[in-house]
């Protein structure tokens, strides 16, 4: 059953034993099915912080029909890219906090707050749990809305669309994204993302920075899970009869590689940050994780909600 199974890993006292958590770096023993990548010119232009995708190593897991899996396809600075993204410009207004409701942020930002000594900093770093992109979702009603939405940041969803070509969702559009922000001791409970319009399209979702554990088990609660590590970079796409499964993080645990801190081999590379802004996104990340989950909310052709 899922919540067993959620307990088990998610228990300090006695740890438990991985295991039988799928490494998709090591498949030998996992049920998995090879994709080849569907190659587009649109990569050249800008390549948001990605290798060639010729050299992804995509997987679909067979016991998990529909379940996508490709291991890290960022380049080092791609990465630090994205972090300082979801740190500094996901983290404030247009888009919506969890820390709004707390009336903490005056007229700054938690970044500006955070990223200098003071105790208030301390006190508000592991505050921030996720910001809401594009549709808002309601946590409460678990409805979008046309009354609460954002645009979606424009290089979010040429991230998603050059990963959605690339695995052959020619259509799929970025229409609502969670950022999800974990500390070490953080959990996400076991649920089913069934508040989009339509869940025929794929759900994209991003991991930088420490390792998670994720628990996917079936449509009912009852099923049994499957456990799988996600490290810095992966990703995992829940597409076809895997969209509607029972999922959650028990876990996070610190990782052994940085893969941030590789020196970027590729001097083509057109991916830019701000160095000042990387030395202080790389303290937060050494013990956090962020995940990027990105849906499509409406069904084709469709413009509007109502
Ligand atoms: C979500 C989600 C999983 C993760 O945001 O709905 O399931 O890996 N996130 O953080
Ligand atoms: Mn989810």
């Amino acid at each position: 059953m899922f919540r067993d199974s959620f307990k088990y890993y998610k228990s300090r006292n006695p740890a438990p034993n991985l295991d039988d958590v799928i490494d998709l770096e090591n498949p030998d023993h996992v049920k998995v099915r090879k994709i080849k990548a569907n190659i587009s010119d649109e990569q050249d232009e800008n390549n948001f912080g990605l290798k060639p995708a010729e050299k992804w190593i995509i997987y679909e897991l067979l016991d998990i029909p529909g379940l996508i899996f490709i291991q890290n396809p960022f380049t080092p600075n791609g990465q630090r890219y994205w972090i300082i993204k979801c740190l500094k410009d996901y983290s404030k207004e247009p888009y919506k906090l969890n820390i709004d409701a707390h009336n903490i942020l005056a007229n700054e930002t938690w970044w500006e707050i955070c990223f200098q000594m003071s105790e208030r900093a301390k006190i508000l770093l592991p505050k921030l749990r996720w910001s809401t992109l594009g549709y808002h979702h309601n946590w409460d009603t678990k409805l979008y809305s046309e009354n609460s939405k954002s645009a979606m940041p424009m290089e979010l969803s040429g991230l998603t669309s050059i990963l959605a070509k690339t695995l052959g969702f020619s259509d799929f559009k970025a229409e609502a994204a969670i950022v999800n922000y974990y500390r070490m001791n953080s959990t996400l409970a076991g649920h089913t993302d069934h508040s989009e319009m339509n869940v025929a399209a794929p759900l994209f979702s991003i991991s930088f920075g420490q390792t998670a554990i994720f628990l996917i088990g079936g449509p009912k609660q009852e099923d049994s899970a499957n456990a799988i590590f996600l490290r810095s970079g992966d990703v995992v796409i829940m597409s076809g009869s895997s969209r509607l499964r029972y999922h959650g993080v028990p876990k996070i645990l610190s990782t052994s590689r940085i893969p941030w801190d590789d020196n970027g081999e590729d001097n083509r590379e057109i991916i830019t940050y701000n160095y000042d802004d990387w030395r202080k996104a790389r303290t937060y990340i050494v013990e956090a994780r962020i995940n990027m989950n990105i849906r499509q909310v409406l069904e084709p052709g469709q413009i509007v909600l109502y």
